[in-house]
């Protein structure tokens, strides 16, 4: 088999700060432009003699590219690939192999949470041999490596088998193909009580899980059908497509609005969870009952020592700056560090990595531990499991109680998509300008007890990450935080996240919404919303 050496021109790369590359379909299958992209990542990262695991979430054009990028590896003179069956690993798995194997990094193809489809999104980013997503640094350097590099080197062979189990070769390189799913099950195995959990089910309990047509339907099946003996039908769309059956999957109240259905219907099973296109985000329902994610990561937190992984306790927990504080209550009541950090899961690494946290999560659906470097849906669906089943309670049960202790951290976080990008901008210096008179002020029956701008040291490398989102605290504990996205694909994304604190057990049933009346009411007054966006109500709640 021969090497090919092809010509290329600069392809358009992305914005500082995002972790792979993202682009519509179409895009990516322009001539040469996946290729310009691993060749290089394959140049910043070192190819020759190296290990690496490769796979995706299923999405359209997920096994072409897995293709084109076994023959580049393989001409940029690495020895081995691993690679899950059919091209298929969810994010979780994939970090989970690279740890597993200490490989040099791994390739993973997926858009996450993005539809899927020829019209729709793809994506592919490298990561570390940790496990966790390649840091900025590397990304910026693959980013300035695509506008310069001249030519891709790539094998002229077929396509490798990867429909079977097993190795073989592909010129001088190895490819493994292996199961998806195994190495990951074996691991939640070790993490989770599976004894109490089979007794569970067994005893009659009732789940839905929504695979939402996404990767991580087969892992579902495995570890909840299979091992665990939930029913047969508790998975549903559990077979991934290429395009997720044309739904969006991204597990939140939105989009998962069929198992929210069910979930507080008639018959309703007693426990609901959904995952997104490549298996790290996660949503959680009980019967008749919303577990906010903030609220998900607290119960975990006090929790998690009825788990097998966790039983000599926690070394500490993080959250990202916007999530609410009601895991810093948990933490402080265990004696244990809480972190705070910017937007981006990229922040947890360096604390997971230094043992200083064994939890984090974030607001946005995001869940997971020490056991691997990115967030994991399926993980956080069995540590609730294994909590349910070890304290024989509801869901509703086990959150009234949690709330009981620890007070109730009212939660909502309100979207305005797709903004003019000047109009949102103008709308945030105006607000930084104000910021340092707000102290002291009274609106809305709450007093303001001061104003910032969100900035972190990282405490593991020192790295200094400024204007992270504007935060307003209240006297009584409410907060306001304020900030642009970082992933929107269209014009600029106004996230408005709302906090309102109550330790008063009789006002626990309040609706989020209403609960939250007199924090939405100042956050627009202070940000001054419509008048700068020209819209006051948002797109998106959760
Ligand atoms: C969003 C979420 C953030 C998450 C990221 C990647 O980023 O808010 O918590 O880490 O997606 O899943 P944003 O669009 O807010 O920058
Ligand atoms: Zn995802």
């Amino acid at each position: 088999m021969s090497i090919e050496i092809v010509s290329t021109a600069p392809i358009a790369g992305q914005k500082p700060g995002t972790s792979g590359l993202r682009k519509k379909t179409p895009v990516f299958m322009r001539p040469h432009y996946l290729e310009n992209f691993v060749q290089a990542i394959f140049d910043v990262v070192g190819a020759r003699g190296k290990t690496f695991v490769l796979g995706g979430d299923g999405r359209y054009f997920n096994d072409r590219a897995a293709q084109v990028i076994l023959r580049m590896a393989a001409a940029n003179g690495a020895a081995r690939v691993i690679v899950g069956q059919g091209a298929i690993l969810s994010t979780p798995a994939a970090s989970h192999l690279i740890r597993l194997h200490g490989t040099d990094g791994g390739l993973i193809l997926s858009a996450s949470h993005n539809p899927g489809g020829p019209a729709e999104d793809f994506g592919l980013k490298f990561n570390m041999p940790n496990g966790g997503p390649a840091p900025e640094p590397v990304t910026e350097a693959i980013f300035g490596r695509t506008a310069t590099l001249k030519e891709y080197r790539i094998l002229a062979a077929q396509d490798v088998d990867l429909t079977a189990i097993g190795r073989v070769a592909l010129g001088d390189m190895t490819v493994d193909v292996v199961d998806p799913v195994a190495d990951y099950a074996a691991l939640m195995e070790r993490l989770f009580d599976f004894p109490a959990i089979c007794a569970m089910f067994a005893a009659g309990f009732r789940m839905r899980f929504d695979a939402m047509c996404a990767v991580t339907g087969p892992y579902a099946r495995e570890i909840l059908e299979t091992r665990l003996g939930a029913a047969p039908g508790t998975v549903i769309n559990a077979t991934p497509l290429p395009d997720f059956g044309g739904l969006h999957p991204d597990p939140n109240p939105v989009w998962a609005r069929a198992l929210m259905d069910e979930m507080f219907g008639a018959d309703a099973p007693d426990f609901g969870a959904a995952s997104d296109g490549d298996g790290d985000r996660n949503m959680v329902v009980g019967r008749g009952i919303y577990v906010s994610p903030s609220d998900s990561l607290a119960v975990l937190a006090a929790n998690a020592t009825l788990a097998p992984g966790y039983r000599a306790g926690l070394k500490g927990v993080a959250r990202s700056m916007p999530t609410s504080a009601a895991v810093d209550r948990v933490a402080q009541a265990l004696g244990i560090g809480c972190h705070e950090t910017p937007t981006g899961w990229k922040f947890f690494g360096n604390l997971l990595d230094a043992g200083k946290v064994t939890l984090c999560g974030e607001e946005s659906f995001g869940t997971g531990s020490d056991h691997v470097r990115e967030k994991d849906g399926l993980w956080a669906v069995l540590m609730w499991l294994n909590i349910l089943a070890v304290r024989k309670q509801s869901v509703a049960e086990i959150l009234t109680s949690h709330w009981s202790s620890f007070g109730r951290n009212y939660y909502s976080r309100h979207d305005f998509e797709a903004v003019d990008a000047a109009k949102a901008d103008a709308m945030a210096t105006a607000l930084r300008g104000i910021l340092p008179d707000l102290a002291g002020q009274h609106l809305h029956g709450l007093t303001i007890l001061s104003a910032d701008e969100f900035a972190y040291t990282d405490p593991v490398d020192g790295s200094v990450s400024q204007r992270q989102g504007v935060r307003i605290r209240f006297t009584d504990g409410s907060r306001i935080v304020l900030r642009l996205s970082g992933t929107g694909t269209e014009g600029a994304t106004l996230r408005l996240y709302l906090e309102r604190y109550e330790a008063d057990p009789d006002r626990f049933s309040l609706d989020p919404q209403l609960a939250l009346a007199p924090v939405i009411q100042a956050a627009h007054s202070l940000a001054r919303i419509a008048e700068y966006i020209g819209r006051s109500a948002p797109d998106v709640i959760t």
